[in-house]
């Protein structure tokens, strides 16, 4: 696996050939990715890199994983692609075993993040419209809220930079303190059609929601009528330690949830689940999109869930997640100047950097050139968001390379 490709051009080629082809809207790094093989990838100039990003929480079972090469082959070989004109069984069978295992009623299949947050709007507004009041329309989020980049899951998204270019956005959204319990009252009203929540901030720099935080708007949204949605996209599919990340937070289900990114483990895939109360809103006509639930995206899924419903295979999450959270922190302690704070639940954590003396940007990039992919988050934080099949020795060997790195400073 760690040698060169032999028919690609040199990575410096390929790298003036994307600037010139592809639209500016990333910087990415400079590198060209090739290959991979669970926590490893390989560039066009034959580098390894241990890959603590997982196509930002995404390849939930590393690269290449067999089980993935497996269905794709299968099923690829039996029906790609029908519309939703018709069912498929790898549809039927995912939305079966994901509303079991999240006691949800009802599924909706898509493609991404966004798309499912898109759904989850309108499926809200039309429920508390009929359900609610005419003009419960309203949806509140919460600051450094990620929720996608569409219009409507922009407007969701309450940071100016990736707002402001784009207006006027949808109307009707209201903005709380995450983890703040006091104002609910008069955030959420007979006006509220939803609350959106991800239980874990990711983008926002790794902000873990309080118990009391979600169980506050539990009860808020159980007095007024409101839909309260949790936005799973990042945090779910076993990130946590668990399937759903809600499972850790005592007596509160959510309405509806959505997930995306690590439900395909690298296959585009995103979906809504939702409960009773929810799970005929949607008729005919109401929504839709032609590739969602495609029986292909959909056995990737059914792979990826069957993986990561091993008996053993969450504890293993777990024990993993404690390792780099109890590393991480042994660095906060020995670098004070540098760390300011360890935050995060199972495989997703967040190193929080003193803004004045480190940039994520900066340690992100050391990380890459000593052999470390990380990404960074908002609050000068980086994630360390690996494929769940990581090791010890891999989380290890990332925890040295970020001593030494945290050391040279
Ligand atoms: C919590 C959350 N919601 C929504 C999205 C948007 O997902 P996508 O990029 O697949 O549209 C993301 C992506 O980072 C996310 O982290």
């Amino acid at each position: 696996m760690t040698t060169l490709l032999p028919s690609l051009p040199p990575q410096s080629t390929l790298l003036t050939q994307a600037s010139q082809v592809l639209m500016h809207n990333y910087s990415p790094a400079p590198l060209v990715l090739t290959h991979g093989n669970a926590c490893t990838v390989w560039d066009a100039a034959g580098n390894a890199y241990l890959d603590f990003t997982a196509g930002i929480a995404v390849n939930t079972l590393g690269h290449a994983h067999p089980a993935i090469i497996e269905a794709i082959n299968t099923q690829a070989q039996q029906l790609m692609h029908v519309s939703n004109l018709y069912a498929t069984q790898p549809c039927i069978e995912l939305a079966t075993q994901l509303t079991q295992l999240g006691r949800f009623s009802k599924a909706l299949f898509c493609n991404s993040g966004a798309e499912a947050n898109e759904a989850a709007i309108k499926l809200a507004r039309k429920w508390a419209k009929q359900h609610k009041h005419p003009h419960a329309t309203q949806i509140l989020v919460f600051g450094n809220a990620f929720h996608g980049r569409t219009l409507g899951a922009l407007s969701l998204t309450p940071k100016e930079a990736y707002q402001v270019p784009f207006a006027p956005l949808m109307p009707s959204v209201k903005v709380g303190v995450f983890n703040q319990t006091e104002n609910l009252d008069t955030l959420i009203t007979n006006h509220t059609a939803m609350v959106m929540v991800e239980p874990i901030q990711g983008e926002g720099g790794v902000n873990v929601a309080t118990p009391e935080f979600l169980q506050a708007l539990r009860r808020r949204c159980d007095e007024t009528k409101t839909v309260l949605w949790f936005d799973e996209i990042q945090c779910g599919m076993g990130r946590t330690g668990t399937l759903f990340a809600f499972e850790q937070v005592e007596g509160v289900l959510p309405d509806g949830v959505s997930l995306a990114k690590g439900l395909g483990g690298g296959f585009p895939i995103g979906a809504i689940l939702v409960n009773e109360k929810l799970a005929d809103t949607f008729q005919p006509g109401d929504h839709g999109t032609t590739f969602g639930g495609n029986p292909l995206a959909c056995a990737v899924g059914l792979a990826v869930l069957n993986e990561l419903t091993q008996p053993a295979f969450m504890a293993t999450v777990r024990d993993c997640g404690s390792l780099l959270h109890e590393g991480l922190g042994q660095l906060q302690v020995d670098f004070p100047q540098l760390v300011v704070d360890v935050r995060g639940w199972g495989l997703m954590q967040g190193l929080a950097l003193a803004e004045d003396q480190l940039a994520v940007g900066d340690l992100v990039t050391h990380a890459r050139n000593a052999g470390l992919l990380l990404v960074g988050a908002g609050g000068n934080t980086v994630r360390l968001i690996p494929p769940l099949v990581v090791t010890p020795t891999e989380i290890h060997h990332a925890l040295g390379l970020l001593r030494s790195i945290l050391g040279g400073v």
